[in-house]
């Protein structure tokens, strides 16, 4: 095979989708390996059916655990498949402990990868992706950025030019290819919905690993939920520290399963407000211009604030934030978008990759 991608949790399979779809228009030999890091029907195979990726070739099943035997046992098994089929290229995306595996991996055995999304950076180290970032990146031959200020990172980093390539977000090619199925009334309907209502997630390990962090986290969300009712689509890793810190206690609070693709946007798409801790978040409502607060003290996407909806805020702002946004009219259309987020970012990647492996 010529490109082998590897993926393996949620936020991957829209960024791949794109870039899988424009690699065979261009007739590439290509494989799709799962790692099995996300392995919940909701958080792995309902992307696959909506977003037309292909079934994966091989599933690693490696399944849950702490960093470092997740990332160990999926470079042990992903050794083993490379080993006996040599690709011309890796192809990873964004920041998990997959990426990150695979780059070992595909390094150690001298075959070249491709990152998708790279040079984003958020500085703080105590993120687990900020770590996977900064490997990947410095490990790949082809960096496909997807805003502006990657470039300059990766610049500071040193990193070789020529490696770089400014190709726009292929998650945002997935949410425009998509966008006529985000149905808002029909969402409304199915989940029983009121008119005006605010969509949360949450997940990262500094919101919700710390039994203290969660309830503080829920007091906030109940402050929020006296005003506006909120549906909260709930990732694993919270959902029990959550529950146990009360936030489900509050009646205008649903916390439902984690939602597929096509509903989840549709649900965002209908907000007055997301309140996220969210990578991919963060992009697509700057997108669909639906106002986000982003629980977090930095974020890595900063273009979602300079040309998005987005605005980074902590737990004890948030309630304040959340009714600033609902006493202002939110403009119809006609917001302005990042560069090159125009739904063409897995026609650029498809087209280096193609002229890298000698298939273009
Ligand atoms: C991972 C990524 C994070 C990304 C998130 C997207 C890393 C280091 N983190 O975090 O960057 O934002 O995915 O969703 O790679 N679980 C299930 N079912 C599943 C998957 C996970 O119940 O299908 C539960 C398990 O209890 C597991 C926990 O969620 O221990 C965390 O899963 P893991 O993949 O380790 O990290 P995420 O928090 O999902
Ligand atoms: N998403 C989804 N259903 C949900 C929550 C999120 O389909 O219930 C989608 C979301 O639209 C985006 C991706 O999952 O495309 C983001 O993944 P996540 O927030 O888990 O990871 P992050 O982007 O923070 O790494």
């Amino acid at each position: 095979f010529q490109v082998v991608h590897v993926t393996g949790a949620r936020p991957n399979f829209p960024k791949a989708a794109p870039v899988v779809r424009a690699l065979d228009d261009r007739s590439v030999r290509q494989r799709l390996i799962h790692t099995g890091q996300h392995y919940d029907e909701r958080m792995s195979n309902v992307f696959f059916r909506q977003l037309g990726l292909p079934e994966p070739d091989e599933n690693l099943a490696v399944g849950s655990g702490s960093h470092a035997s997740q990332t160990g046992e999926i470079m042990v098994r992903l050794e083993r498949l490379l080993m006996v089929s040599r690709p011309s290229l890796i192809v990873v995306y964004g920041d998990v402990n997959s990426t990150l595996a695979a780059t070992l991996v595909a390094t150690k055995l001298d075959i070249p990868v491709a990152h998708v999304e790279a040079g984003l950076r958020s500085f703080n180290r105590s993120m687990p992706e900020e770590i996977n970032r900064l490997v990947t990146d410095r490990l790949s031959q082809l960096l496909f950025a997807t805003s502006p200020d990657a470039l300059v990172h990766l610049g500071n980093e040193g990193l070789d030019p020529s490696k770089v390539h400014f190709v726009g977000n292929p998650m945002i090619d997935t949410l425009l290819a998509n966008l006529h199925l985000f149905d808002v009334p029909l969402i409304r309907r199915q989940l029983a919905l009121p008119q005006r209502y605010g969509v949360a997630t949450l997940h990262r390990p500094a919101n919700v690993d710390d039994p203290g962090d969660a309830a503080e986290l829920s007091k906030a969300l109940h402050t929020v939920a006296d005003q506006l009712p909120i549906v909260l689509p709930l990732h694993p890793r919270g959902r029990e520290r959550l529950a146990t810190a009360g936030l489900f206690r509050h009646p205008q609070i649903r916390v439902i399963e984690p939602q597929g693709y096509v509903e989840f946007l549709s649900l965002v798409r209908g907000a007055q407000v997301v309140i996220t801790d969210s990578g991919g978040v963060q992009e697509e409502t700057t997108v669909l211009g639906v106002p986000c607060l982003t629980l977090r003290a930095e974020t890595e996407r900063p273009v979602t604030i300079t040309h998005g909806t987005n605005r980074l805020v902590n737990r004890e702002d948030l309630a304040e934030a959340v009714k600033a946004l609902l006493e202002v009219q939110r403009p119809a259309a006609g917001w302005p978008t990042p560069p090159l987020w125009d739904g063409r970012a897995g026609i650029r990647i498809a087209d280096v990759i193609a002229q890298f492996v000698g298939a273009g």
